[in-house]
């Protein structure tokens, strides 16, 4: 059974002592970034990081992010990098953002899932800087939620399913952003969202002329299809009970046909805070303000988590534009409903 430290109004420096030789030790800490907690092991770890992919439950072929806390970390452990790349890592790092690299061999095949590429990320969040720096070597960490499941955005949603598979949990309260952060794969010269988040396309184009987003973002990829990112075709961020995504551009339509919907059943609803009196069920999961993406964004996992501890036999969720953060909301959303989308 793990612990739990509470480094909410600052970092412990004992306990901080105790990751460190955890992690030292080939172990398994949960920690705080400003996207969602990641689950976390020493990445120049080869045992280390298998123990991640069996915490989570997590398929063999699916690659790990692999966290630094400055630059020559990056140089480090990879090779190759281009000048569109550069831009990016200059632009985007410390943030919400993984870049794909070439990988150079000192990082264990398991944690890139056999790929000769990793996924690098610096994250801004102050206890996970801290923790790699005072490491002084990388951090391959997933999501911290059992492989399927919402992200956790905070511990209290994440303690039962992980704390009895990890050595310590640190609690840094609920997570800025609350989505997991933009994966881009330069092909080509230029930048593929492979996965978006927070830094949107828009962002992306500010740094270098043009940026594209991957199909399989919002397609589902065909069974045995070949995917850029081995996470587009694992059955993701779902509750287990059916959900249904409503996105009508008519918002008074959207309202009555989601009435219709949930007529005689035992339906719960994740909506937008002024919509709450216009929908007929008492199991409403306010997710924020029509208009706040950011709002949005942090609510996502912890109400599909809600949701789910509610019972009902189906759940009704709220679409938004897919602009800027948006894009990132639908990809979750509409991967949480497996598809499964009226509009
Ligand atoms: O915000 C985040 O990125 C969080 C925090 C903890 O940093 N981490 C996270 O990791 O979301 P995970 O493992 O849940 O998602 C990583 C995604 C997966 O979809 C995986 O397939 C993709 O990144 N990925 C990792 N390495 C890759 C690679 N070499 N090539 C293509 N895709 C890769
Ligand atoms: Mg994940």
């Amino acid at each position: 059974m793990g612990k739990i430290f509470d480094w909410k109004t600052n970092i412990k420096e004992k306990e901080l002592n105790e990751v460190i030789s955890v992690l030292n030790e080939g172990g398994l800490v949960v920690f705080p970034t400003e996207t969602v907690y990641g689950i976390g092991a020493n990445a120049l770890d080869e045992n280390a990081s298998k123990k991640i992919y069996e915490a989570k439950g997590r398929p063999s072929d699916n690659p790990l992010i692999v966290h630094v806390s400055d630059k020559k970390m990056i140089y480090d452990l990879t090779e190759n990098i281009s000048l569109v790349e550069q831009k990016l890592i200059d632009a985007f790092m410390p943030g919400p953002f993984t870049l794909i690299l070439k990988k150079k061999s000192k990082i264990p095949s398991s944690v890139s899932a056999g790929l000769n590429t990793v996924g690098i990320r610096m994250p801004s969040n102050k206890i996970a800087h801290t923790i790699i720096e005072k490491l002084g070597k990388p951090i391959a960490a997933p999501s911290a939620n059992v492989s399927g499941r919402p992200s956790g955005t905070n511990i209290e949603d994440i303690k039962y399913e992980l704390l009895d598979r990890v050595s310590i949990m640190i609690d840094g309260g609920d997570t800025d952003i609350g989505l997991e952060s933009t994966v881009v794969k330069v092909e080509d010269d230029i930048p593929v969202i492979l996965r978006p988040g927070k830094i949107s396309k828009e962002d992306i184009e500010k740094v270098v002329k043009e940026a594209r987003v991957d199909k399989n973002v919002f397609e589902e990829p065909k069974e045995n299809a070949v995917v850029e990112s081995p996470g587009m075709k694992h059955k993701h961020y779902a509750p287990k009970t059916r959900c249904i995504l409503v996105n009508y551009e008519d918002k008074k339509k959207q309202l009555e046909e989601i009435n219709k919907m949930i007529e005689n059943k035992n339906a719960c609803v994740i909506g937008f805070k002024e919509h709450k009196p216009f929908i007929n069920t008492n199991k409403f999961i306010n997710i924020g303000k029509i208009d706040n993406l950011n709002e949005i964004s942090k609510n996502i996992f912890s109400s599909l988590r809600k949701a789910d501890n509610m019972n009902c036999d189906l759940i009704v969720i709220e679409g938004t534009k897919k602009e800027g953060i948006g894009l990132a909301i639908m990809n979750r959303l509409i991967r949480a409903c497996n598809y499964d989308v009226k509009e």
